[in-house]
């Protein structure tokens, strides 16, 4: 078995943006230029720069104005988090959740460097991801799968990574959705109202990361908070997000989420998209002329205007657009065919190596895997083929038709190619004597019928969701339950019966109840695989044969049925979040609620052992009241200590292992969960090779939200230290006080 998790060519993608980036310049010396720029602009020029020229009025799903006064383009917006959409032909990495199932920081890094490079070659200024909203408080959310954990440290750890990748690669990243918009359901007109302490330590935590990684743009969204939406919300874009974060780039609009001239533009929006309204009346302009009158009239200030188009040209100037920016090679709406081709042999491994590093393997009984080649293999069920149809049959991915590779919606690309589960496996088993017998539709008799003569058999099953512009069977983008879909249950079960060995394959969004499955006594193993974008295939051949040990840990929990989550979407207008910081394994912890697989589980081909637990911290206890700089208080990432552990590779075969750190706060911190994650660390291992896992605590990792007096607080007592290989597998323990 070959070393398992961090491809060559990962590390070759990222030496080369980082060759590309040696010129980076800092904040201030952005801002410096753009207010030289300031000078030469003419109203109508500055104006024209935060508005765009509405929806499929340039190539990409959005554009500003250019100006003539200065060399600055009409900016480039494109989506998305996993690829570019429209464009062809580019590479469909897994999705979010697939990254942050890899727990592993330089391959997350690369997959955002290879992105920002398909996006710098075709022209496109901004790319709107990494998506870290929704959080993923509600198992069932429509666009979960889009970020990449329901835990906020795992979360702003990918999120930081991925856009250091992204913008060391030229490409401005879009950090969205900010914030609170948890739930496909009446997305635009529900209100979001938890308490400033949840916001602070849950839904806030990944942006402060965003922020102090740099992030050029971030994306408010479609909800109200309190009763104002998002994009006019002073609390929420001036006082967080500019003030507490010393955000210095510039907020855009989700599309369509403007719903004013002055407010938004005085409240904290610098830029507006598409434009042009869709619905509210069709064509509306809220910014253009509107907002020139409003700052002739003085509801806007001029200097608001001015802030605007300065912070829109710092972004500009920090990734280093002004030096030799190619100009836009495709259009969104003809086909999306490029004049170049930007994906490269290396982006396609980074998307192999992610797709095969975010496997959790959840079952392994009787070491059923890896398969070696047996006589007979039968493969069952439509989600290992392509759709009949083509990969890209349904608009927006938004069918679950074939092979599961991407969820639904604007955060989904072309596929150039897909590499399904039957191609892989039968290119893997080429020249071997297995007898392949296949059933490639989810009929439970036929599936019976091909698994019943053969040694082994494979059942693919899924579960699909998206955003809620497109209702899928009946699922308007949050799922209606966390059920298989296509009675995936049903398969399974006919073909356990059989008697034959089964091996269940999950492509899903996140989470599904598998008890049903579990209580079949011949399901013998379960791989979960994700959303694994075009290399999906590969990835899991990688792992299903043993060329790679899996290595992937669940970035949220599993648990026996959907009411153990205690959350689901509403209906109503209004959530006030009464589940506070109790969600996903912190719920589950908080509620002593045994999960079917918690948070942080994945099981190897190789077993590891934790000896020699290390804790050094030392802190003050108290406020965090430093001078705010990009990513908040200068002195809320300062290094407090460190947690250190020796893990062993205690089996026979190379693996990789996420080691993982949780801390408990002490009591004099007001109800807080008992453990949350803090640091984890992914280590490859030879079989007997031992390695230090090392963990940097920084002062927020031991700090809560205190809304009282409006500062992160050390709260003084014993802390719990707790390291292991999942949020319930705790190896060793240790504490220290403050
Ligand atoms: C683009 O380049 C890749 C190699 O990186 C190649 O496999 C693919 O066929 C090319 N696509 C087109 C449309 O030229
Ligand atoms: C695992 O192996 C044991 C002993 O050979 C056998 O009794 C058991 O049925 C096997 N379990 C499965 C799930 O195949
Ligand atoms: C793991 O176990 C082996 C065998 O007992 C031992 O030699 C090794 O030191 C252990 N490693 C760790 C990190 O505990």
């Amino acid at each position: 078995m070959r070393p398992v998790f961090t491809s060559t060519t990962a590390t070759a993608v990222l030496q080369a943006v980082a060759l590309a980036s040696a010129q980076a310049i800092t904040w201030d010396e952005a801002r410096e230029k753009a207010s030289a720029d300031l000078a030469a602009l003419t109203q109508d020029e500055k104006i024209g720069m935060v508005s765009g020229v509405t929806w499929e009025g340039g190539p990409c799903v959005g554009n500003t104005y250019a100006p003539e006064s200065i060399a600055y383009p009409s900016l480039c917006l494109q989506d998305g988090p996993l690829s570019l959409r429209y464009a062809n032909p580019v590479t469909v990495f897994p999705a979010g959740i697939n990254a942050g199932a890899t727990w592993d920081r330089e391959l997350i890094r690369a997959r955002g460097a290879a992105m920002g490079e398909q996006a710098k070659g075709l022209g496109i200024n901004v790319q709107l991801g990494p998506a870290l909203g929704p959080l993923g408080k509600i198992p069932t959310g429509g666009r979960n799968w889009e970020g990449f954990s329901s835990d906020p440290y795992l979360m702003g750890v990918a999120a930081a990574q991925t856009i250091e990748g992204m913008q060391e690669s030229g490409v401005q990243a879009c950090a969205k959705h900010y914030i609170l918009n948890e739930q496909e359901h009446n997305r635009e007109t529900i209100s979001s109202n938890p308490d400033d302490r949840t916001v602070h330590e849950l839904y806030l935590w990944p942006f402060y990361d965003t922020v102090k990684a740099n992030v050029a743009s971030v994306m408010c969204s479609y909800n109200k908070i309190d009763g104002t939406w998002t994009c006019e919300n002073d609390e929420v874009l001036n006082t967080l997000l500019k003030g507490q974060l010393g955000f210095p780039g510039y907020v855009v609009s989700d599309w369509n989420a403007q719903h004013s001239t002055v407010d938004s533009a005085n409240n904290g929006l610098d830029m507006t998209m598409p434009g042009s309204d869709f619905n509210d009346p069709p064509g509306s302009v809220y910014w253009g002329d509107n907002l020139a009158a409003a700052i002739q009239d003085g509801s806007v200030p001029q200097e608001r205007l001015d802030d605007m188009v300065t912070r829109i040209l710092s972004s500009w100037y920090f990734v280093g657009q002004d030096q030799d920016y190619p100009a836009v090679a495709f259009s969104s709406w003809d086909g999306g065919a490029a004049t170049v081709n930007v994906t490269t042999p290396e982006h396609g491994d980074v998307a192999r190596a992610v797709a095969r590093d975010s496997i959790v393997l959840l079952k392994n009984s009787n070491q059923s895997l890896p398969l070696g080649a047996p006589a007979s293999l039968a493969i069952i069920g439509s989600d290992a083929i392509v759709n009949p149809d083509g990969a890209n049959a349904c608009v927006d991915r938004g069918c679950n038709t074939g092979t599961l590779a991407q969820g639904w919606g604007s955060g989904t690309a072309e596929f150039p190619y897909l590499v399904d589960p039957l191609s892989a496996i039968q290119e893997q088993l080429a020249g071997g004597s297995t007898e392949i017998v296949t059933s490639t539709t989810d009929d439970a008799s036929a599936g019976a019928e091909a698994a019943a003569s053969a040694e082994t058999a494979i059942v693919f099953i899924t579960a699909d969701a998206g955003e809620g512009y497109i209702t899928v069977e009946d699922n308007a983008g949050d799922r209606n339950n966390l059920d298989p879909w296509h009675d995936g249950n049903a398969l399974v079960q006919a073909v356990a019966q059989t008697g034959t060995p089964t091996i269940v394959v999950v492509h899903s969004v996140g989470p599904i109840i598998l008890e049903t499955i579990l209580a079949e006594p011949n399901v013998v193993a379960i791989v979960w695989a994700g959303i694994p974008g075009q290399e999906s295939g590969h990835g899991l051949t990688d792992v299903l044969f043993g060329d790679t040990s899996p290595s992937g840990k669940l970035p949220y929990t599993i648990g026996k049925s959907e009411e153990d989550y205690g959350i689901t979407w509403t209906q109503d207008l209004v959530d006030d979040f009464p589940e506070g910081l109790f969600i996903d394994y912190r719920y589950f912890d908080q509620n002593e609620i045994a999960p079917r697989y918690e948070f942080g589980f994945g099981l190897s081909y190789t077993t590891f052992n934790y000896s020699g637990i290390k804790v050094s911290v030392t802190a003050e206890s108290g406020p965090t009241v430093g001078e705010i700089v990009v990513g908040g208080p200068e002195d809320l990432f300062e290094s407090v200590g460190t947690v250190s552990a020796s893990v062993g590779n205690s089996g026979t075969v190379s693996g990789a292992e996420v080691a993982q750190l949780y801390i408990g706060y002490p009591e004099s911190a007001p109800s807080t969960p008992p453990k949350q994650l803090r640091g984890f660390q992914k280590l490859n291992l030879e079989p007997g090779e031992s390695a230090q896992a090392e963990f940097d605590l920084a002062r927020r990792d031991i700090s809560y939200w205190d809304a009282d007096s409006q500062e992160w607080v050390v709260p003084s007592g014993e802390f719990q230290v707790y390291v292991g290989s999942s949020s319930r597998d705790i190896r060793l323990t240790g504490s220290f006080t403050i």
